[in-house]
């Protein structure tokens, strides 16, 4: 069954309730093995996703599944400790769902992130992507349904969907901080298997530069109710068949651990200068 927009209403009234002065400006999804920056945000409210009206929770285990509401690099943040997937079960607007609550409580823009297996062989392990752009050919769109007309038009704009000042502000802050930045294009795979040597062959020649089975309805979903975005991978490990060797899941979140200080690094640089604009 599609949400109504009164479900929106509800989940964002339960959590308005607990978030006391709090005002969040950013919602900041942390991906696999990324969740560690969640324990950095001060005066932090913690709400399980359990509790919330409508919420889907997480069955992966190395995801948390729960909101630290707190001042995080300066900016009052909603941490998403984990996040669902559609290879989970659920649908792509379920994945979605948090951010149109988040859009309700004031959220103005979207900072994501996940893990990913690199497409471009030009990148390697442990690079941190900037993400320019997204492919999602063949899997569920969170918007197939009722338009919720108060979130956005029935047919969105996707052309600055990455928005370019967050864009711009993401190479000054990896710069500054002498942390190297690809950029590239996130190609879309519900997964739960890891792609196949053929599908990373076939996305490379569509365009894609990393692959992911994440971030992209949730990206989809705040442009759609007029979020900005900005997004970062990290590449944990080469595309299926890049490399002579099988790829393992357990290998994703020790890069993604490993990489922990650089990405910290970036994210902390950026949320001040998340402030809604596009310039
Ligand atoms: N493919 C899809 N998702 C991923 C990968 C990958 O190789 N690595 C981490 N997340």
């Amino acid at each position: 069954m599609p949400f109504v927009y009164e479900n929106y209403v509800e989940s964002a009234a339960y959590i308005r309730r607990l978030m006391g002065e709090r005002r969040p400006e950013v919602l900041l999804i942390l991906g696999s093995g990324l969740g560690y920056l969640a324990e950095q945000v001060q005066d932090p409210v913690v709400i399980p996703y359990g509790e919330i009206p409508h919420f889907a929770v997480s069955t992966v285990s190395d995801h948390a599944g729960r909101f630290v509401i707190g001042t995080l690099g300066g900016r009052c943040v909603m941490v998403m400790q984990g996040r669902v997937h559609v290879y989970e079960g659920y649908s792509a607007e379920q994945t979605a769902y948090p951010v149109r609550v988040a859009r309700l409580l004031g959220v103005h823009s979207l900072l994501v992130t996940n893990a990913c297996g690199a497409i471009n062989t030009s990148y390697a392990v442990g690079d941190i992507v900037l993400i320019t752009d997204h492919i999602r050919l063949f899997d569920p769109d969170p918007l197939i349904g009722p338009n919720l007309s108060e979130f956005g038009p029935r047919c969105c704009d996707m052309t600055y969907a990455y928005t370019p000042s967050y864009r711009e502000a993401a190479r000054r802050v990896a710069a500054q901080a002498g942390i190297t930045l690809r950029e590239g294009v996130y190609f879309y795979f519900t997964g739960p298997q890891f792609e196949t040597p053929a599908e990373i062959r076939a996305a490379r020649l569509l365009g894609g530069d990393v692959a992911g089975m994440s971030t992209v309805p949730e990206v989809i979903v705040a442009s759609h109710c007029g979020m900005k975005v900005l997004g970062f991978s990290l590449v944990t490990n080469m595309g299926a068949g890049v490399l002579e060797q099988k790829l393992d899941g357990a290998e994703v979140v020790a890069t993604a651990e490993a990489a922990g200080d650089r990405f910290s690094a970036l994210v902390l640089g950026c949320l001040p200068l998340l402030d809604g604009e596009d310039k």
